[in-house]
């Protein structure tokens, strides 16, 4: 049997804040039709290592592959039009444009072998978008933010996700949404990487664990190894 080529694969890669070294070799891959949660305790490097990916905080040695082809020395730009969309902590609107607008400025052509999406299927998720289309996004509440980084994300048509603790602060009502999207963004065919928080949610969307713990992915397996077993759970991300 031939594998499928990793969608994404990182591998080795360590990362530098000034003289502060954060990640020390983080190695994993994604797999078309997966979801792999990256959890870990806060400080263990998953925003960094997402970051990393991005070209946002370049890698100090390493490498990442999209689709078995390297990006090294590309700048975020051009690894978004590459065909990976990150969806950081912080949301990120243009607070002085609406909610269309916004959609708009997330428009580009489809990454090779990715589904392609349009506004509609946006409010469709997120119909509360829709009655707000002709809302400037600095005055959206931060749940509503949260659904147009994800929406302007997806209308770049990536083959991969990668989300940066999506449903911090967020009603209950507006988490299950977000869920939701997710699990659907992934059932056509984007590859996702998720980290999140909030065990449950990470557990009932991925398809696949790592645990990151001090700059390096520590452990890995199946959402069924760990879900209802506390035990292993904590001796997993006591790392
Ligand atoms: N901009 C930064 N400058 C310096 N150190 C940082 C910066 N961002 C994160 N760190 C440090 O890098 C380590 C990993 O952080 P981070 O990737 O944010 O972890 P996580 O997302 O798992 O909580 C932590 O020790 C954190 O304090
Ligand atoms: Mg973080």
């Amino acid at each position: 049997m031939i594998a499928e080529t990793p969608v994404l694969q990182v591998e080795d890669l360590h990362a530098h804040y000034g003289k502060s070294h954060v990640l020390h070799g983080v190695s994993f891959e994604v797999r078309p039709h997966e979801v792999v949660g990256l959890i870990g305790r806060n400080g263990s490097g998953r925003s960094t290592t997402l970051k990393a990916i991005m070209g946002l905080v370049p890698p100090t040695s390493g490498r990442v592959m999209l689709q078995g082809r390297p990006l090294a020395g590309r700048r975020p730009y051009e690894i978004a039009r590459a065909g990976i969309a990150y969806v950081p902590e912080e949301r990120e609107v243009f607070v002085n444009l609406t909610v269309d607008e916004n959609l708009r400025m997330g428009e580009q052509p489809a990454a090779e072998g990715a589904p392609s999406w349009t506004p509609a299927q946006m409010f469709d998720y997120f119909p509360r978008l829709k009655e707000r289309r002709n809302t400037l996004a600095g005055s959206l509440s931060g749940g509503e933010q949260q659904m147009l980084t994800i929406c302007r994300s997806l209308l770049g048509n990536p083959r991969v996700l990668l989300i940066d603790e999506p449903t911090e602060g967020l009603a209950p009502r507006i988490v299950a949404a977000v869920s939701d999207c997710i699990q659907d963004i992934h059932r056509r065919g984007v590859s996702v990487v998720l980290v999140e928080q909030k065990l449950t949610i990470a557990l009932r969307v991925s398809t696949r664990m790592c645990v990151m713990g001090q700059g390096r992915i520590v452990r890995e397996g199946a959402p069924g190894d760990i879900a209802g077993n506390e035990a292993l759970l904590a001796e997993w991300l006591a790392v």
